[in-house]
């Protein structure tokens, strides 16, 4: 009898080792097929870990992080001639690189309206969004935490210097404000019977100010600075616009809460080693 249990026992032991193995062995070979070949994928599971990290796969596979942008936003990103070349920089624009660089994969810049930021995410045509974008209810996206904080500011042409020097001073006045950005709304919020007028592009509201079409101008107090700093004819009013909650995030598809994550931990990164400061002082130095 007691040989008998221990053949018993040994077989089990055999058995369970042949299980255990198996049991391996499949999740070496599913580990390697979600990585390798395109085989069907198990979509039994829809955690959100499970179809995320597929995203990030999925950008893996291309090769390529496509980042979504709106370069009229000195020194966020911005347009300049490099080695003869027209070139997207700003400190946006250093730290998707080292989102992508971190993925292991190339940058891809799309450069477009601010409005169409978001469309452009949810339909797909861009993986992320840096373009000084500012989280806030409404907006459909998923956004990282903040990696920048800004005041706001008021450009006005340089003659009117001495007759705008107050938020009040504009009461009843033209303010210009990009389209589809919170300017809009802190424009309302702060100046009193405004006639909004709101643009698509940046340097259209600012060339409106220039030819007196509109009395000023509202944005990010850095964007502000960069061009009255590159124009003679503008000037900075001595006001600051505070957007409570307000500051410059990554956003992603709305639910690619993966992505995010990552991001989060890059800027993490970036923040802790003074790279962010880093790229925002280069940025504004070649604003000039
Ligand atoms: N922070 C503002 C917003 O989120 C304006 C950003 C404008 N960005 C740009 N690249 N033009 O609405």
């Amino acid at each position: 009898m007691k040989k008998f249990s221990r053949t018993v026992a040994i077989i089990s032991f055999i058995l369970v080792m042949a299980l255990l193995f198996t049991a391996c062995g499949k999740k070496v070979s599913t580990d390697g097929e979600e990585n390798g070949d395109q085989l069907p994928v198990d979509t039994e599971q829809p955690s959100a870990g499970t179809e995320e990290s597929s995203r990030i796969d999925e950008i893996k596979q291309a090769g390529k992080l496509v980042l979504g942008t709106s370069a009229d936003y000195p020194p966020y990103e911005f347009h300049k001639e490099i080695d003869g070349k027209d070139t997207i920089v700003g400190f946006d624009i250093e730290i998707a690189k080292a989102i992508a660089e971190d993925l292991g994969v190339e940058l891809e810049i799309k450069d477009m309206d601010f409005e169409g930021l978001l469309l452009a995410l949810n339909a797909g045509k861009v993986d992320i969004v840096l373009a000084g974008m500012t989280p806030k209810p409404g907006r459909d996206a998923e956004f990282s935490k903040i990696y920048y904080k800004a005041l706001q500011g008021l450009l006005v042409h340089a003659d009117n210097k001495d007759v705008y020097k107050t938020v009040d001073d504009l009461t009843g006045k033209r303010i210009g404000a990009q389209k589809g950005s919170i300017q809009e709304d802190l424009a309302q919020e702060e100046i009193k019977d405004l006639r909004l007028k709101a643009l698509a592009k940046i340097p259209d509201l600012v060339l409106e100010v220039k030819h007196k079409k509109i009395d000023a101008v509202l944005m990010e107090m850095p964007v502000a600075e960069a061009y009255a700093a590159n124009n003679d004819d503008l000037h900075l009013m001595p006001v600051e616009l505070i957007d409570e909650e307000g500051g410059s995030a990554v956003a992603a598809k709305t639910g690619e809460k993966e992505l995010i994550e990552f991001a989060n931990k890059v800027i993490d990164k970036l923040e802790k080693d003074g790279s962010i400061e880093k790229f925002v002082i280069e940025a504004v130095e070649m604003v000039e």
